[in-house]
């Protein structure tokens, strides 16, 4: 499909991977196939799925037909020619990165990635001989400078969890490409909806779906998508390794993938009028947020974002005090290890993205103990802002 023939966004959320298709008794949902496997009584038939020659399906730790449509709404919406789907977003973090790296080679980053993320590169990497050098997140010139050294794959999220650091991707892509490095983006935090990596020049884009793709908080998942060779090369990782997403779970962030844009676009317009209403807040020493002018992110971010994205960061000038205060009397916000969702949540990178540091990696890595995550729902702004008022005082 090229782009003159290209649905919106809005529309492939909806329809994408459900048009052609003829469900189930004529289902026009897409009808939850709990089966492990798929029986066949015609041996050649059998032989011609098993072996890809005709399309079907197996066993589902392979392929299963609702877990297929979730991929392919995916790989609509990141506008890529393949996608394949796992049980979990660090699933689909670690496969990637064990499928396409191996000994000798090395990986570029950044310090302040997801925690669980951080630790495949400082933990488990280096022990399959994999260097991970991680450079300060957001510092471009760092970032190619390293790239140039020589490297096989670049990693960056954009924005970043819990620091909400833009990454400018066309300029990493293009220093990767030099050095003839793959260039992986991690848009979970800012959706296809306000960010196209893959349009952008990277080579693979993955997500949890865990977060805003499922937005209701009750499904795990996660999914790359990108070019068939390399989408491949990562599904038969997956498919030996068995971390796949479960029917149950696609079924759920199919449900959920059809609001998608909707409630991406109120989340960017809460957390715009958010981030303004803490910038100018007396107990607030600073905020994190793209959307505001004078943050670090902001030109690249308007230049590769439709929306400034649903996540902020603030930090309290009381410190984890004042965040121990603060976060219990928010109303409207679970004090929970999560993200994306349609009720909005708040948290400290101590025990949430970075629960796996202690505090003193935590300030290697930029992150204060004052700082709060902040994850806006599809609430209403201004009860949103009158809460965070009452929570904060002043
Ligand atoms: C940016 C980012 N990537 C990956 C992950 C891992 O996803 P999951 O919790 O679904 O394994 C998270 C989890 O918070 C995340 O925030």
């Amino acid at each position: 499909m090229n782009d003159a023939t290209r649905p919106s966004l809005a529309t492939l959320a909806v329809w994408g991977g459900e048009l052609d298709k003829s469900f189930w008794e004529r289902a026009t949902q897409l009808p939850l196939v709990q089966s492990a496997s798929f029986g066949y009584r015609d041996l050649d038939e059998w032989m011609d799925v098993a072996l890809g020659r005709t399309p079907g399906h197996i066993y589902s730790r392979n392929t299963n037909p609702t877990v297929a449509v979730f991929e392919e709404k995916m790989r609509l919406l990141e506008g890529a020619e393949a996608a394949t789907s796992f049980a979990t977003g660090m699933a689909a973090v670690s496969n990637t990165l064990f499928a396409l790296l191996g000994a000798g080679q090395r990986v570029v980053s950044v310090r302040d990635s997801y925690g669980g993320t951080a630790k495949v590169f400082t933990d488990f990497l280096p022990k399959q001989g994999v260097t991970a050098t991680l450079c300060p997140t957001g510092d471009h010139e760092a970032l190619e400078q390293e790239i140039g050294k020589g490297c096989a794959l670049v990693y960056v999220e954009s924005p970043t969890n819990p620091t909400i650091r833009v990454h400018d991707i066309a300029r990493l892509a293009h220093a990767a490409h030099q050095a003839g490095a793959l260039l992986v983006v991690d848009n979970t935090c800012a959706t296809p909806i306000n960010t196209q990596p893959l349009a952008l020049g990277a080579d693979l884009v993955l997500h949890s779906a865990t977060k805003f793709l499922g937005g209701h908080e009750d499904a795990m998942g996660g999914v790359v998508c990108g070019p068939s060779a390399l989408i491949q090369r990562i599904y038969h990782y997956r498919e030996i390794t068995g971390a796949s997403l479960a029917p149950m779970h696609a079924w759920l962030l199919v449900r959920g993938l059809k609001t998608l844009a909707l409630r991406v676009r109120q989340q960017n317009a809460n957390a715009l009028a958010i981030a303004r209403f803490l910038s100018t807040h007396p107990a607030v020493a600073s905020v994190g947020y793209p959307g505001l002018p004078d943050d670090a992110g902001h030109e690249i971010a308007s230049r590769q974002m439709e929306g400034y994205g649903g996540m902020l960061c603030f930090s309290l000038k009381g410190g984890w005090t004042a965040v121990k205060e603060a976060l219990p009397r928010l109303r409207y916000a679970h004090c929970a290890a999560s993200l994306g969702g349609v009720q909005t949540f708040a948290g400290p990178p101590a025990t949430t993205s970075h629960v796996e540091c202690t505090a003193e990696e935590r300030a290697a890595l930029g992150i204060p103990e004052g700082l709060i995550r902040y994850s806006v729902g599809i609430e209403d702004t201004v009860d949103l802002i009158e809460d965070l008022a009452e929570a904060l005082g002043g």
